[in-house]
Parts: C-alpha cells; sequence; structure tokens
C-alpha cells in the first residue's frame, strides 16, 4: 500500500528545507500541493511511504532525488512573448539606446523555464537588427533557471506544435527562427541559438559574482519567494546591472521595498524599471 499523506511535521521540514534553498515560500495549507507534485516521484524512485521521499530529499542523499524533487516543486508555466510590452519596449526603446554602446549588449532572463523568454528576447533582436538595418550590434543573453531539466529543455531548444501555439508567436517568426524535424517538432534555428548561454543558477545564491548586464527580465518568479527574499535578489540585480540598467518584472509584480535601487517608468503599454544612478 502506498502512504501519501504527508505528515504535519514533514510538510513543516519540507517547507522549511525548500525555502532555504530557493526561498520559494509554500503557504500553510500547501501540503496538497506537495503530495500531488511529489507523489509523481514516489514511483520512480521507488518509495511507498511519501513521508520517506521526504526525508531523503531534506538529508539529500542522492542529488538526483534532492533536484528531482525541487524541479517538481517548480511552476513553470511560460508563454512566447509573455505580455507582449516587455519585447516592444526593448525593441522601440532599449535597443535604439543601446545602439552605440560599441560592445555586445548584455541581457539576463533569470528564472527562464524552458526557453520562451530568451528565445523571444533573441528573436527580438534579430527583427530589430533586421529593420534598422544595424550589421554592427552583438547580443550576448545569459538565461538560467534552478531546474536542471528546464535548462536541458533549453539547451535542446524543441518544442511541439501545443507550447509554440502559446504567445506570440506569428507564422512569419516561426518561419524564420525554427526549423521542422522529422518528428514534427520545431527546434530553434542555430543562429538564434548562438545568442544565448544557457545554465542553471539559483537567484537565491546572490553572493555569486555574476556579470553586469544592460538589461534584466526577471518574471514571474518573485511572487514566489517570501519580502526578504525578493529584497535580496532585487538588490542582487542592482547591483548587476549598468549604469542606467533596466529590469523587467512580471506583469502583476511590484518591486516592493527595493524602490531605493530602481526608478519606475510608466509607458503606454506597461512598466518597467531603471537603475538610479
Ligand atoms: C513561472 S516560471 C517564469 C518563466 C518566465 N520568466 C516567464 O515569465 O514566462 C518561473 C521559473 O522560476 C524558476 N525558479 C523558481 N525558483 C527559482 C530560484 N530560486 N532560482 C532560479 N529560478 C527559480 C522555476 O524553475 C521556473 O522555471
Amino acid at each position: 500500500m502506498l502512504n501519501k499523506e504527508i505528515t504535519e511535521q514533514k510538510f513543516a521540514h519540507f517547507s522549511e528545507f525548500l525555502f532555504r534553498h530557493t526561498g520559494i515560500v509554500l503557504g500553510e495549507n500547501k501540503s496538497y500541493l506537495v503530495r500531488s507534485r511529489l507523489s509523481a516521484l514516489m514511483h520512480q524512485f521507488q518509495f511507498d511511504d511519501i513521508n520517506a521521499l521526504i526525508s531523503s530529499v531534506i538529508s539529500q542523499q542522492s542529488a538526483e532525488i534532492t533536484h528531482a524533487a525541487i524541479d517538481v516543486m517548480t511552476t513553470n508555466e511560460t508563454l512566447w512573448f509573455r505580455d507582449n510590452y516587455p519585447f516592444d519596449i526593448l525593441k522601440r526603446t532599449i535597443l535604439p539606446s543601446l545602439s552605440d554602446v560599441g560592445r555586445p549588449i548584455k541581457i539576463w532572463s533569470a528564472a527562464c523555464s524552458s526557453g520562451q523568454e530568451p528565445y523571444s528576447i533573441a528573436m527580438t533582436f534579430s527583427e530589430y537588427c533586421e529593420q534598422s538595418l544595424s550589421q554592427r550590434m552583438n547580443m550576448d543573453i545569459v538565461a538560467s533557471d534552478l531546474s536542471t531539466t528546464m535548462i536541458e529543455k533549453c539547451n535542446a531548444g524543441v518544442y511541439d506544435e501545443l507550447s509554440l501555439s502559446r504567445g506570440g508567436l506569428t507564422p512569419q517568426r516561426r518561419n524564420q527562427f525554427f526549423d521542422i524535424q522529422n518528428d514534427g517538432q520545431s527546434i530553434v534555428k542555430p543562429e538564434l541559438k548562438r545568442l544565448i548561454k544557457f545554465q542553471v543558477h539559483n537567484l537565491n545564491d546572490t553572493h555569486l559574482v555574476t556579470n553586469k548586464y544592460d538589461v534584466i527580465f526577471c518574471r514571474n518568479v518573485l511572487i514566489y519567494f517570501s519580502p526578504e527574499v525578493k529584497e535580496k535578489i532585487l538588490q542582487h540585480f542592482a547591483a548587476s546591472l549598468n549604469k542606467g540598467g533596466i529590469l523587467f518584472l512580471g506583469a502583476s509584480e511590484s518591486i516592493g521595498t527595493a524602490n531605493a535601487y530602481f526608478n519606475l517608468i510608466r509607458c503606454e503599454k506597461g512598466l518597467y524599471y531603471k537603475l538610479k544612478d
């Protein structure tokens, strides 16, 4: 008989573990969420008691089990050109303002999930270069996520019909930036992929020195963190941006107490943040 009932104590220990490792806060009544996500791993790792699986995750005896548990606890929902306006602002305002920097433009897509965000940034850049006939501009995109599975998916750059249909991929963009494989799935073209370096990175590890960026996208992830962790991460972003650097958050997210570092810029279609001088 499989036991999928999590004891209160195990739930408390798991919540504490997840918070310490990722910054993700589980609400008190989220035991059902842990149960539904972790029970999928019981068969894979041959546990018949979910509490024993949780003990194994917390003890970190097996990196594979711990990573798999963290992976299933993250929410990876994403879309091509999600919310549109960040890519519009990038094309119309930010790229023109950086056209004379004389070095590659540096962009960080932090918490990039399965790659739709960084690939949308790369497509935006490519379209901008075509429209403005700019041969000289170059872009380096770093795209990171906590989940190894997501980073593997990003690196593969292979998407099925369903995921291609979600968001703002026009038929023209599909033609221009993807090749269709024999199995019917589509793969991102190498010229787009070469703009992006994918890496596993935990946003909670703010002690790690990062590069300096012109623009950081960190969208639809800060909502999972406590106010303290969120402020720590935003402070880290401020230190990782070049002078006048830009930060995009998710459409329903706000900067909260980190407004000491950023000015809010409102424009017709949405808002973004600019590093204070
Ligand atoms: C909802 S997705 C957002 C993807 C994309 N930014 C967007 O807006 O479409 C959230 C992503 O954050 C990642 N994530 C969660 N906690 C993280 C952490 N501590 N460090 C880095 N990434 C994290 C998850 O793995 C997931 O892929």
